[in-house]
């Protein structure tokens, strides 16, 4: 699929810094030192006016059988990738996105049994979209969280934390030209700077020099909604 921008993907196990990351790629892409580009940050599920219903839907809603909760996944995908992340790369945007494809092969194909269709199910959803670069942020989970007060989804969650990391470490090592690994458990500015070398290496560069940018107003413009549920 040919588009002028370019399509970098967070994924990850919960609690991994992924959204911390994301933001932190974003500002510096959209800064001088990054090279002052076009950046559309985003994520699933939650992306657009419906993603924000499905998300609550399917993170918060009552008992929500496992197919359901797949096909939620996919719908969010659908929208978002139809209203957000196409029209953000066709216009040339680096659209830096929290989850895509991979979080649902981790978290419903593996850790939910529900097997391979749902990358089948996930690749349709996208219209065939496919990351130019996933970065997985891996880490090993964090017991303790067990012990807390969760409810159902976060219990299976966590209890399966280990799985759903592995899942994305073999996804990554199916593909290696399209992913980066990346040990997360390391300081915060650490792994930004990675990440900055990583994109400085394949983005390519700026081509007409330093013309003055328009705002960036696509930059955190997901700080509106509430990420604390
Ligand atoms: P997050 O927005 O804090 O990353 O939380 C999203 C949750 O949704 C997280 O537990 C992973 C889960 N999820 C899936 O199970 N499948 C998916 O396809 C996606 C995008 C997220």
């Amino acid at each position: 699929m040919a588009y002028p921008g370019f399509f970098v993907v967070f994924e990850g196990g919960d609690g991994v810094g992924k959204t911390t990351q994301a933001n932190m790629i974003a500002e510096w892409l959209a800064s001088p030192e990054g090279g002052t580009r076009y950046v559309t940050t985003t994520r699933e599920p939650g992306g657009t006016a419906l993603g924000l219903q499905l998300r609550e839907a399917v993170m918060h809603g009552g008992d929500v059988s496992p197919r359901a909760e797949a096909l939620l996944y996919a719908a969010d995908r659908a929208q978002h990738v139809d209203e957000v992340v196409f029209p953000a790369l066709e216009q040339g945007d680096i659209v830096v996105q929290d989850r895509f494809i991979d979080s649902s092969i981790a978290y419903q194909a593996v850790a939910r049994g529900l097997g391979e269709e749902i990358g089948r199910i996930s690749a349709w959803a996208a219209d065939g979209l496919v990351p130019d670069l996933t970065i997985v942020l891996d880490m090993e989970p964090d017991a303790s969280r067990l012990g807390e007060d969760l409810d159902r989804v976060e219990q299976d969650t966590w209890a399966r934390a280990g799985e759903i990391r592995q899942a994305f470490l073999d996804l990554a090592e199916r593909d290696p030209g399209r992913y980066l690994v990346l040990d997360a458990s390391r300081p915060l500015e650490v792994v930004h700077s990675d990440i900055c070398s990583a994109l400085e290496a394949v983005l390519p560069k700026p081509s007409r020099g330093f013309r003055v940018p328009k705002p960036v107003p696509r930059v955190g413009n997901w700080t509106q909604w509430d990420l604390s549920e």
